[in-house]
């Protein structure tokens, strides 16, 4: 590939879009040339890179002729629809939908964890699920020291998760309700604000949710680990921005806290926040904008064999997305 490349992002204006765009500015990424794609709704407004206002285009089948790199994040279908058409005018694409995450031709990849497999591509890369990255990023590192053989996790994921229209419900939401206003209700079934939704994504036929089976079939796939079992509830939280997980792993050896520390202090992009007596753990409103992921409230289970609970949390919209997709990039 040529030193300053032409990147692509389709689902610009959106909510890991516009990550996408600061992300790219910040890791000074050779972008040569920069194309924003999204619905015709956005055509005329502008995205700032680099200082000069960037328009935005309207994506067709057409939008990728010269492209080099693109990121995809406008959702399932639009990756199914006009990712192949990227591919076909030769450029690699890094799709941050669950359109190709379980196709086994499609490498799936968190790149501290398995970086290698990006050399197995044949045109497209699939970013992992937001709940299931952050899970990973202090996981990964025990199980190689310990062997993970099952987890049982919650997740409280942030608003932003949904995209740029559930920040603005929940904002009004909040408005309305310490005004004393009648709420209204768009993007979730329920109200999100002074409330928790222990449902995201559509209900499978078992009563697990679909995001809820990402972190076992992701992390399958991520960790090359075939029989890794998880266990898992996921719940929406009225926080604007960062998921958190609490996390409960049985391992095959033993575990010590103080292996199970060291391990998780070198871990990459990971951050080991854990001093409870001075009420220090990892938080989302602190680690809302940062790159690393944070790891904390680290205990011996009392409940399961060779167990180890924890709590991790990180930006879904950086590691969980922006910042993972452009990170394979760098590595392409
Ligand atoms: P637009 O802003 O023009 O609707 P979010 O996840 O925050 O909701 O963002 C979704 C992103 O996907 C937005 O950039 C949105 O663009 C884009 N998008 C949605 N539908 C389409 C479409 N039919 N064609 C192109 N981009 C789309």
């Amino acid at each position: 590939m040529s030193k300053n490349l032409h990147v692509a992002i389709v689902g610009a204006t959106g909510a890991v879009g516009v990550e996408m765009i600061k992300t790219l500015e910040k890791r000074n990424f050779p972008v040569g040339k920069l194309t924003l794609l999204a619905s015709a709704r956005s055509v005329g407004k502008t995205l700032s890179f680099r200082g000069s206002e960037v328009p935005i285009t309207e994506l067709k089948e057409d939008s990728f002729a010269g492209v080099d790199v693109a990121l995809f994040s406008a959702g399932g279908g639009i990756s199914k629809q006009y990712a192949p058409h990227a591919v076909q005018a030769g450029a690699v694409v890094v799709d941050n939908s669950s359109a190709f995450r379980m196709d086994p031709d499609v490498p799936l990849v968190v790149p501290e964890i398995n970086a290698a497999d990006i050399k197995k591509s044949r045109g497209i890369i699939a970013n992992p699920n937001c709940t299931t990255a952050i899970t990973l990023m202090a996981l990964y590192p025990l199980h190689q020291e310990f062997r993970v053989k099952r987890i049982f996790a919650s997740s409280y994921q942030a608003v932003s998760g949904t995209g740029a229209q559930a920040i603005e419900e929940l904002r009004a939401q909040v408005h309305a309700v310490t005004a004393g206003q009648p709420v209204e209700k768009k993007v979730y079934p329920h109200q999100i604000a002074f409330n928790v939704l222990p449902h995201v994504d559509s209900f499978l036929e078992t009563g697990y949710t679909k995001e809820e089976m990402k972190m076992q079939n992701e992390g399958r796939r991520i960790m090359h680990h075939p029989t890794f079992k998880a266990s898992v509830t996921c719940v929406r939280v009225p926080v604007y921005r960062a998921h958190s997980v609490a996390v409960n792993a049985e391992f095959e050896r033993p575990v010590s806290l103080k292996d199970a520390r060291e391990v998780l202090s070198q871990a990459p992009g990971l951050e080991l926040v854990d001093d409870p007596a001075k009420a220090e753990y990892p938080l989302p409103l602190y680690v809302a904008e940062q790159d690393d992921c944070q790891v904390g409230r680290l205990r011996l289970d009392c409940a399961l064999d060779n167990g180890l609970a924890f709590w991790v949390a990180g930006d879904q919209l950086l590691k969980g997305a922006a910042l993972n997709a452009v990170q394979i990039a760098e590595l392409i």
